[in-house]
């Protein structure tokens, strides 16, 4: 038996023991001191000016299309349909509209043309899913987005230490969004971060995680602007935005700074082990052409090749009996545009005409792809699956 669960020992004993030791020695709880100082590694590790911790990946994503809303007003947001439901849900919670571009079979994430081709004149910004590890930057899109002035939003919620071009991924976009639930890179149990360089963007994204409060903002100079502003309310209470309650705590943050010190070596042994896997499948049986320039996958990605119904069952079949933790359809569960709670909100939108989304809905799983795993595993899995 393989015995291969998606996710193992994400957070390590170590992890625990430091959190026990904050907790003895500590009396505040909530956010501070750690948070603070976890902002500021995270922000050195990746290589912008701020950082914001948040208590989901999610919760940065609501957060992020909030200020889209108040900042730039509502519009459209092209967004992927391989992903993460939480982008299209805070796409329409805030007031957009989400319009979908189709994505590549290469690294599952959208395919530029398909983006520039969904640009009109009520485009709001283009939301950027780095899918399962993969880069999904190339340097036209990033041209015509500046030349247009259209704000890059990317989500690399999947995809920490990513690259393109040798730069990290998340630095690109004028915001961008990262995840640290269990299964990811790495995890703060629960957890996420809003990244910028822009200290406007920075500021309201501080006042949108603590309820919409003026007095959150560390600027003295925002602080004043709101006071001459809005001179009915208390400034110590003055809620200027519609914000939320999406704060984490320091337990988290002594986590996240715990982990951060050995996210590199884990992404090279993740990288490894995706080479290893795509190297040994047969690629007449299943899809080995992904773009692993600058990837970091923390899941292995089965593609079924020429739409093989039959293959897919045995592959299926296989993996239960050989206990192999799976998902269907990639981690969001294949094409967003299929979810029930889209089609509610966009009737119009025709989830078939996504081509490749489709296929991957259709012929697409991920498995588990952590540090830990053995390499012998690996083989084996690779062995089972070419011999089906
Ligand atoms: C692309 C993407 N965006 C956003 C999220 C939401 O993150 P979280 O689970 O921390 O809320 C995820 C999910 O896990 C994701 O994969």
């Amino acid at each position: 038996m393989i015995n291969l669960p998606l996710m193992d020992n994400n957070i390590t004993r170590e992890d625990v023991g430091f959190l026990i030791e904050f907790l003895q020695k500590n009396d505040i709880f909530t956010q501070n001191k750690n948070v603070v100082e976890f902002e500021k590694l995270w922000s050195q590790w990746l290589g912008v000016k701020h950082s914001i911790f948040v208590n989901s990946g999610s919760s940065a994503n609501f957060i992020t299309m909030a200020i889209l809303k108040e900042l730039y007003g509502e519009g459209e947001i092209i967004a992927s349909p391989i992903g993460w439901s939480s982008d299209i849900a805070a796409i329409i919670n805030a007031g957009h509209k989400p319009v979908f571009a189709d994505v590549n079979l290469e690294n599952l994430s959208m395919n530029d043309e398909r983006i520039i081709e969904k640009i009109t004149t009520n485009t709001k910004a283009v939301l950027l899913t780095h899918v399962l590890g993969f880069n999904a930057l190339t340097d036209k899109l990033l041209k015509i987005l500046k030349e247009r002035n259209i704000p890059l939003i990317e989500d690399c919620c999947e995809s920490h230490g990513a690259t393109h071009k040798g730069q990290k991924i998340g630095t690109f976009g004028r915001i961008s969004n990262f995840s640290f639930y269990y299964a990811h890179h790495m995890s703060t149990i629960e957890g996420g971060m809003i990244c910028t360089d822009d200290e406007k963007l920075y500021q309201y994204a501080r006042m949108f995680r603590s309820h919409g409060m003026t007095r959150e903002c560390n600027s003295q100079e925002y602080k004043n602007e709101f006071e001459n502003l809005y001179t009915e309310t208390y400034p110590e209470f003055t809620f200027a935005v519609p914000g939320f309650n999406m704060r984490s705590t320091e337990l988290n943050a002594v986590i996240g700074l715990n982990q951060l010190k050995r996210l590199d070596a884990n992404n090279r042994s993740r990288y490894e082990n995706f080479k290893l896997f795509v190297e040994q499948l047969d690629p007449g049986k299943y899809f080995t052409d992904f773009k692993l320039d600058g990837s970091i996958n923390y899941a292995f990605i089965l593609l079924v090749r020429n739409g093989d119904d039959e293959l897919y069952q045995r592959v299926v079949k296989m993996f239960r009996e050989e206990n192999v933790e799976f998902r269907r359809g990639t981690a969001g569960g294949g094409n967003l545009a299929r979810q029930p709670f889209l089609k509610k909100a966009c009737p119009g939108v025709d989830a078939k005409k996504l081509t490749n989304a489709e296929y991957i809905h259709q012929y697409g799983m991920y498995l588990g792809n952590y540090p830990t795993l053995e390499k012998e595993k690996i083989n084996m899995l690779c062995r089972k699956l070419n011999e089906l």
